[in-house]
């Protein structure tokens, strides 16, 4: 039976999810809240990360071991960073890195995991042409790379040669244990601020308000 996990950072980046969930259980593993149910007429596990990559790590491989997910999908707000992009706007995950993993003592371009030898880790490309799909009046909807560190952005030119489309706390933490465990999975971002001077302010203002964006790509996903 087809199981598919959903996480979110924050609490706002769920709560609109949680709110559709029928059949609603709670289960409670470490200090992780996990909700299992039926979300669009699919059986799913939605689960708030905390922030940052290692405890989106633990919850993601936990749910994993616990359920044998066929997708794992995450969502929340994130720093824009291609000129493109504004505020509200959806980003599709093409591929991830994390912008502050560093050997670059030893030659190594940053992102890069040595002797493991990966770098980007590509999201499933069915998950991302289906989200594409979805249709919206006020904003724009892009595929792109997101890049990944437990830094909250304020200034994008040390990350410039990453070509992203925007930046997050999570989303290579979640990718890289999915690529570990060959589950397929998908990071939406939601454009919360611009990663820049006015990032702080920007992003506590938007975040309540542009949070459920992501609602009908998730619904497009599952239906
Ligand atoms: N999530 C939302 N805005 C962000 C930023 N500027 N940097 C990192 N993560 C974010």
């Amino acid at each position: 039976m087809e199981k598919i996990i959903i996480l979110g950072a924050l609490n706002e980046e769920i709560e609109y999810l949680l709110h559709d969930l029928k059949d609603k259980k709670e289960k409670q593993w470490n200090f992780f809240t996990i909700h299992e149910g039926i979300l669009f007429g699919k059986n799913v596990v939605i689960c708030q990360t905390q922030i940052g990559k290692v405890y989106a790590a633990m919850a993601t491989q936990h749910l994993i071991d616990t359920y044998n997910p066929t997708k794992v999908i995450f969502t929340g707000v994130a720093g824009g960073v291609h000129t493109d992009v504004n505020v509200g706007d959806v980003i599709v995950s093409t591929d991830l890195v994390q912008h502050d993993f560093d050997t670059t003592a030893f030659g190594d371009p940053k992102g890069h995991i040595p002797r493991v030898n990966k770098r980007f880790f590509e999201a499933d490309t069915e998950l991302i042409k289906k989200a594409l799909d979805t249709e919206f009046k006020d904003y724009n909807i892009y595929e792109g790379r997101i890049a990944t560190g437990d830094q909250f952005i304020t200034d994008i030119s040390p990350l410039e040669e990453f070509n992203a489309y925007c930046v997050d706390m999570e989303g290579a933490a979640v990718a890289q244990v999915c690529d570990a465990n060959k589950i397929p999975f998908l990071i939406i971002r939601i454009i919360s601020d611009k990663a820049d001077n006015s990032a702080k302010g920007d992003f506590e203002k938007n975040l309540p308000i542009f949070a459920a964006n992501s609602k009908k790509v998730i619904e497009k996903l599952l239906k």
